[in-house]
């Protein structure tokens, strides 16, 4: 059995990026530019996003934080996005979800200009990767291919069941992992909160990828053995042993489940650091006009 192991891959290639940004700057005098959109005040989002404008300054990317009351009307923010969209000193935009329930999530999706989308959550993003062609691919699913190709890890042919239908993850890791390519051609199942005999099917996959948020829920009679398990989970479950209260919990109970595996990611450490990195391609991929 092996770790995945999220945090060294990830320092690994933020420092590659980290080259790149430097060859960018002697060439255009100019750095990869993210701006983030954060509203109110959510534990969670505040976490994420600071690990995202720290990594910024890692790379040596440059980063804008732009922080709202939750009581911003949809019209200023959409506004401002749009200003956004215009501004050629940006590379990539995004605003953290959730946003509050006044705000359609899917108008600020549809606003950020597809070509600063770097999340990849944009209809013309999300159609161009299913259909193969180059786009901006949403950060987890890209971040976890990203381990497959690290590690080498066989996908073709395979039998992938990927666990939950999100739009940011289960959807377009469903896709990716049946594309025609490496890592992808596996035959794909997805599972969702509908399907029946769940365990059943989790035990057929070659490779296993659960996110759900139910934390612990992939017990060790639901893997097979020899299986390579990743976990997308990341709930906040309460603990005494942290200064803050809490720590991290995965979907996939991993001290029964990791012997039988032959990979796994831990949580932390496993997809989340990737998901950072990814965006931060993203951005890089942006400022060179690849897309
Ligand atoms: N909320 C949870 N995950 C994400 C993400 O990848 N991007 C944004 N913008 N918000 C999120």
């Amino acid at each position: 059995m092996q770790i995945i192991d999220g945090k060294k891959i990830s320092a690994e290639i933020k420092l590659e990026i980290a080259e790149e940004v430097k060859q960018i700057l002697t060439k255009s005098g100019k750095r990869p530019h993210l701006t983030a959109i954060l509203i109110g005040n959510d534990g969670a989002s505040e976490t994420y996003v600071a690990h995202k404008v720290k990594a910024c300054e890692q790379v040596g990317f440059e980063s804008t934080l732009i922080r709202y009351d939750y009581t911003i009307s949809e019209e200023d923010l959409l506004d401002k996005i749009r200003q956004i969209n215009k501004d050629d000193n940006i590379d990539g935009l995004i605003v953290q979800l959730p946003v509050p329930e006044h705000i359609s999530e899917q108008k600020i999706i549809e606003t950020i200009a597809p070509e600063k989308d770097v999340d990849g959550f944009h209809p013309v993003n999300v159609g161009r990767m299913t259909i193969g062609l180059p786009a901006y691919v949403s950060a987890t699913p890209n971040g976890i291919l990203e381990l497959f190709k690290r590690y080498k890890i066989d996908t073709e042919g395979k039998h992938c069941v990927v666990v939950g239908r999100s739009n940011i993850v289960g959807k377009p890791m469903s896709i990716l992992m049946s594309q025609k390519d490496y890592p992808g051609n596996a035959t794909v199942t997805v599972c969702h909160s509908r399907t029946k005999n769940i365990g059943e099917i989790c035990k057929q996959a070659d490779i296993l990828i659960v996110a759900l948020g139910k934390p612990g829920f992939i017990k060790a009679d639901m893997v097979k053995e020899g299986a390579v398990v990743i976990d997308v989970g990341t709930s906040r479950i309460k603990s005494d042993k942290t200064k803050s209260g809490w720590k991290l919990k995965g979907d996939v109970d991993f001290e029964q489940v990791a012997p039988k595996c032959s990979y796994i990611t831990p949580v932390p450490g496993g997809v989340g650091p990737m998901t950072i990195v990814s965006l931060l391609k993203n951005t890089l991929k942006s400022a060179k006009k690849e897309i």
